[in-house]
């Protein structure tokens, strides 16, 4: 009977570009999806873009266009980036549909029906200016112990201090620039620490749901039986919010977390929708489908306590395993802009680098548990060349060609092939070996060795270890641990390497040995077909060019208990990979660093003036590096006036800093801190014209509020010069 299963993968935000981080999961994912289809199993994966939530709304904001408009850009994005490294999803949705608002909202009601759901006063920072409640990451303001300025509200970046966001000194709104006040307004709760929850969470998490790693994790978060560590869950959010309307609470929305998981239902509902697939089937209670979770270890929490509870207490199926895994490094580093290694799945592509070399290094690397893994981006290049190229295509580029040649195409009668049912692969019981510490990796290649020696004057026997290996490399596949199955199917390649450097072709054929050539390179060719059925989760495009080479239907896992039978005809070979090239991987990098010296920066909101080094001597001194292209479109976001300076003067304890008053035609005058101080004198100002930014968020400041900037040029040369328009020029007008 095959298996019902059901895969997710974590949804992406819908406001950043996915990158070679993230792609972990989905290849990792993928990977796994694939093999349940190959053994036969109906395997439905989906996804969607996660698109709710406050920096989405501001992000839109930002570049002047509606949330609608930016999710959907980014969704094609994405999409994009998924199918150039062949991450195959039976659907890819959206969480902003009506399916995933009908699965929040029905939850929401069943939760509050069976009273896990309070409503309760919090008191919280407001920016006045913006009109919104504030999250902690859109808080800033000097760091509480350090006094480093401009940190985060909830810790800070220069000591690693984490606090919360009342503590900082001087906050602002990192929106508007204004200073948020105390508000008090009431917020939705799921009731998590009520003893229902407790008692189901600790009963779901000991239940062979978790990793190890994660089922420890739970036990720190739930705490000793008697304990109740578990607090109740914030899930609502205050308009302006881009997200769902929670039901009966005008001007109350879902976070973006609460409905972000039910994206899983929506997605599959979509499928279902499109397909006829019962989606009752799969998320009733008492299912008997599977339902598995493909996370990253940073959210494990929302995964292992909040997403049960919820289903648990709204009548659905819980998840019936979670799987998650570390996080990926570069260069054994954080992934870094400025080092370039902050590297997004479009740049990579665009080099011309081959999907599947990430697809096969990844595959190399996951073993199923939650560590960090690292692209080591020489091992990178010296895998897949010593690996794709140097062992699995090898064998076929050095033996294909004789049978177009010499065998019109045609293949010999292979022996007889293993029984599926009954027997094991000593290589992959050797392998197992190497892999375990106790045994001297020497001696048991001694063991290969002459063990290989063995298969190769018998090749019947050769083809029995590498069908019979399949019943190794399922299990492995299935547990996730593909750097196991990926070394195991390295060691047949070898193998198969050393069949033909024993056999060697080129010399049957120079003597006419024909038989034995016409043998050896169909076993070869035969054993070629082996492996690519074992790689085809990983690397399933090359598999479709194998499978066309071999003039076959598409191959499932169980057919590497047959041979291509005698007299079949394949396809003239034609080169299937080529090598990875450094170049194109500096290139990348090169391509991912962001500018270290920013282009200049005008004189904002009285910031002193930062003289930038130039990168460019001689002529080009003062010329920074340029910023990138941008539309007319994004020019005209800027709202450039010509500003009269009807006053100017100093200000009280202020180093670098002028008090500009600029009168841009509206009724008020407009109040600017410059940092001018040390280039101008305010008396000479006074009266001049100049050019200002009319639309630029207002910022509290020490002094007051700046409701603008000014411009001047500057650069590598010494000086600051404010801009002047021509005679004639009238105070609000535009410059375009
Ligand atoms: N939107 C949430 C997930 C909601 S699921 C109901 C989110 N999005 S994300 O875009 O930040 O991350 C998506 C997935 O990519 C997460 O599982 C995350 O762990 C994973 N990764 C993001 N960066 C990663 C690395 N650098 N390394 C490995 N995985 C990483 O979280
Ligand atoms: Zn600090």
């Amino acid at each position: 009977m095959p298996r019902k299963i059901l895969v997710t993968s974590a949804l992406p935000y819908a406001n950043g570009s996915i990158h070679l981080g993230h792609l972990v999961e989905y290849i990792q994912t993928d990977i796994w999806v694939r093999f349940q289809k190959m053994q036969g199993n109906e395997c439905h994966y989906v996804c969607a873009d996660d698109t709710h939530g406050t920096p989405i709304m501001l992000r839109a904001e930002k570049e002047g266009i509606t949330p609608e408009q930016l999710i959907d850009r980014v969704w094609h994005e994405h999409k994009a980036d998924f199918d150039g490294f062949h991450v195959e999803f039976d659907h890819y949705g959206s969480t902003n549909g009506t399916e995933t608002k009908g699965y929040a909202q029905d939850i929401y009601r069943k939760l509050k029906a069976a009273g896990l759901i309070e409503v309760r006063s919090i008191e919280q920072f407001y920016d006045p200016v913006k009109k919104m409640f504030l999250p902690d990451r859109f808080i800033k303001g000097e760091c509480p112990k350090c006094h480093a300025k401009d940190q985060y509200g909830d810790n800070c970046e220069a000591c690693g201090t984490t606090y919360a966001p009342t503590e900082l000194i001087n906050p602002y709104s990192a929106v508007s620039g204004a200073q948020p006040e105390r508000r008090n307004s009431d917020h939705y709760f799921f009731k998590l620490s009520d003893p229902r929850c407790q008692e189901f969470l600790r009963k779901w998490t000991r239940s062979e749901t978790l990793q190890p790693e994660a089922a420890n994790k739970m036990q720190e978060w739930l705490g000793a039986e008697d304990e109740n560590k578990l607090s109740d869950w914030d899930i609502s959010r205050d308009a302006p919010y881009f997200g769902f309307e929670i039901p009966d609470a005008p001007g109350k929305y879902f976070y973006v977390w609460l409905d972000a998981p039910v994206g899983y239902m929506g997605s599959f509902q979509q499928l279902c929708n499109a397909k006829g697939i019962d989606f009752d089937a799969y998320w009733k209670q008492g299912s008997d489908a599977e339902l598995y979770h493909f996370i990253g270890k940073d959210i494990l929490y929302f995964h292992a306590l909040f997403w049960p509870a919820m289903l648990q207490h709204a009548g659905f199926r819980t998840p019936t395993k979670l799987f998650a895994h570390g996080f990926l490094t570069v260069n054994g580093e954080k992934m870094s802009k400025s080092r370039g290694t902050f590297i997004t799945a479009d740049s990579y592509l665009k080099q011309g680098l081959n999907p599947e070399y990430l697809r096969y290094y990844y595959a190399a690397k996951l073993n199923g548990t939650m560590e960090d893994l690292d692209l080591n981006l020489e091992d990178f290049v010296a895998k897949v060349n010593s690996d794709l190229i140097g062992k699995y295509i090898n064998i076929a580029s050095r033996t294909a060609g004789f049978i177009t040649k010499q065998f019109n195409g045609k293949l010999t009668e292979m022996p007889e092939s293993a029984h599926s049912a009954f027997g094991q692969s000593v290589i992959a019981l050797s392998n197992e070996e190497t892999d375990r510490a106790d045994i001297n990796p020497q001696s048991v290649s001694k063991l290969d060795a002459s063990y290989d020696d063995h298969l190769i004057n018998n090749p019947q026997k050769l083809l029995h270890e590498f069908q019979l290996a399949s019943h190794d490399l399922a299990p492995l596949y299935e547990s996730r641990d593909f750097a196991k199955a990926s070394r195991l199917i390295m060691r047949l390649a070898d193998v198969a390497n050393k069949y033909v450097n024993e056999e060697k072709p080129w010399e049957l054929s120079k003597v006419g040995n024909e038989d034995k050539l016409h043998f050896t390179c169909s076993m070869s060719v035969n054993l070629v077909r082996i492996l690519t059925i074992y790689l085809k989760p990983a690397l399933p495009n090359l598999a479709v060019q194998v499978e066309s080479f071999l003039n076959t239907p598409p191959l499932q896992w169980s057919d590497a208990f047959q041979t291509l039978p005698g007299g079949h005809a394949i396809n003239p070979y034609q080169h299937l990979m080529t090598r990875v090239d450094q170049k194109q991987i500096d290139a990348m990098i090169e391509a991912n660093k962001e500018t270290l010296v920013p282009p200049p920066s005008p004189v904002r909101h009285g910031e002193a003036q930062q003289h930038l080094p130039s990168p460019l001597k001689g002529e080009g001194a003062n010329v920074g590096a340029i910023a990138p292209i941008i539309s007319i479109d994004d020019f005209s976001k800027v709202d450039l006036r010509v500003a009269k300076i009807v006053n100017a003067e100093h200000v009280e304890g202020a180093e670098k800093l002028l008090k500009l008053t600029l009168d841009i035609g509206e009724e008020k005058p407009r109040t600017v801190f410059a940092g001018i101080k040390s280039v101008y004198d305010p008396e000479k100002l006074k009266g001049r014209m100049t050019v200002m930014v009319a639309n630029l968020a207002p910022r509290k400041m020490k002094f007051g509020l700046s409701e603008g900037m000014v411009l001047a040029a500057s650069g590598e040369a010494p000086g600051l010069f404010i801009l002047g328009p021509d005679d004639g020029a009238q105070p609000g007008m535009r410059i375009k």
